[in-house]
């Protein structure tokens, strides 16, 4: 087992620690104030190839492994989880399944030009209906000559009002439960196609989220992506990868909030001491960082796991599940050795917290993970 980073790796990790300081962080709080989406970041991020990172360069990616991607979204998401985000549908969501999934045509049309950033994608799953339980599409796509005709409702759809090549999932066959499920790139702009209102929400709130809604859209036959049936399984295997991307955002805000937990103990002073003197606060310190390192370990082996064209959603669930819990708790800790400082917005350790939240809830809850562990175990008994 080796633990070393290699030399493209470290680079990596290296472009995007700077870029996120130089070209994310003066606007940060601004952005979440305002709600406001990050255009001309996003922009920045396609040029420097962090949107296709997997992607290899015959299809305009950068050609690179999970770890390294990994490794990008712990350094975005540690200066802004909205920014974590917004990078980890497209690479993971958008991307992953149309290199996986897509045709030739697919290829050329959608994923080159989203895999250099020139585009952005969206992932349209959930509806009001069908969060956890997501085999119960409501929204349907009937067959007519050389198109479908889409019709439903859409929602918590991330890059929503943003994003120019949306993945919708919709029903082909209802006869066929979660095997009637098929898997559409829908552009934006097509008639019949709208999105709602961009969401106020708790956090991440310079991505935007909204509800989407399709009346009588056409979209062409050669817009389904694998095949008639399969857009149930299109949808579990990329939200693995997902997973993978979710924990490494989780894990960015958890960093962040230990980076922020020792510098504020090591400046401020109590009963005649810096307080990074006082065991109360070393045991905090030293309980966040055993988390943040655990997570770390995880969410690689998850990764490395997928490099290696191994089954890894176990893992990828595991690595999901516990880098949001701990997100969550370093976030709280951090606020709690800031005392009154940590609950304005200047210190911003109340914003990890706020966006520490919702990596419990996307991309499957933890309660999901749980069963999509439990259910690995049980399948590795009854071998
Ligand atoms: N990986 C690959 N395949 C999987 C899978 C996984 N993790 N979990 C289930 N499947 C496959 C099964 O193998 C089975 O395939 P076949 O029919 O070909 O044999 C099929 O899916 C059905 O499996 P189950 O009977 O186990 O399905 P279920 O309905 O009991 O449970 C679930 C499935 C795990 C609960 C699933 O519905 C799930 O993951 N739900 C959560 C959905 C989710 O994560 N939504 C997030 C929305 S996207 C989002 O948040 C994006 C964003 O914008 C940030």
């Amino acid at each position: 087992m080796n633990f070393d980073l290699t030399e493209e790796q470290l680079m990596i990790q290296e472009a995007a620690r700077d870029f996120a300081e130089a070209e994310i962080a003066p606007s940060t709080i601004q952005r979440d104030i305002n709600a406001e989406f990050p255009k001309d970041i996003v922009k920045k991020l396609g040029e420097l190839g962090f949107l296709g990172m997997m992607v290899p360069p015959e299809y305009g990616g950068a050609g690179l492994d999970t770890i390294s991607y990994v490794l990008a979204m712990i350094e975005i998401s540690k200066v802004d989880a909205s920014v974590g985000v917004i990078m980890s549908v497209n690479n993971s969501l958008v991307c992953y399944g149309l290199e996986e999934y897509g045709t030739d045509y697919i290829k050329e049309k959608y994923l080159v030009p989203l895999a250099k950033g020139e585009k952005l994608g969206a992932f349209a799953l959930s509806e009001p209906e069908a969060g956890s339980d997501a085999t119960k599409q409501k929204t349907t796509a009937d067959k007519d000559g050389d198109y479908y005709i889409l019709n439903g409702i859409k929602n918590w759809t991330t890059n929503g009002t943003t994003a120019d090549y949306y993945i919708v999932i919709a029903t082909t066959d209802k006869s066929l439960g979660h095997k009637g499920i098929s898997t559409f790139i829908v552009e934006k702009g097509t008639p019949g196609f709208e999105h709602g209102k961009k969401e106020d929400k708790l956090g991440i709130r310079s991505s935007d989220t909204c509800s989407l809604t399709f009346e009588g859209c056409r979209v062409p036959k050669e817009n389904l992506v694998w095949s008639e049936g399969k857009g149930f399984n299109f949808a579990m295997n990329t939200l693995n990868g997902g997973r993978i991307g979710i924990a490494a955002q989780a894990i960015g805000i958890a960093e962040a909030s230990l980076n922020a937990a020792i510098k504020y103990s090591k400046e401020r002073k109590a009963f005649g001491a810096t307080i990074s003197n006082f065991q109360a606060i070393q045991f905090k310190l030293a309980d966040m960082a055993v988390k943040v390192d655990a997570a770390k370990l995880l969410t690689f082996k998850a990764a490395a796991l997928k490099d290696s064209k191994k089954k890894y959603y176990n893992e990828a669930a595991m690595a999901k599940l516990y880098s949001s819990k701990i997100a969550v708790e370093c976030a709280l800790e951090a606020i709690q050795i800031h005392g009154g400082y940590g609950y304005v917005r200047e210190y911003l350790v109340e914003r990890y917290l706020r966006d520490a939240k919702i990596t419990e809830i996307y991309e499957g809850t933890s309660e999901i993970q749980k069963m999509v562990i439990s259910r690995g175990l049980m399948d590795e008994h009854n071998k």
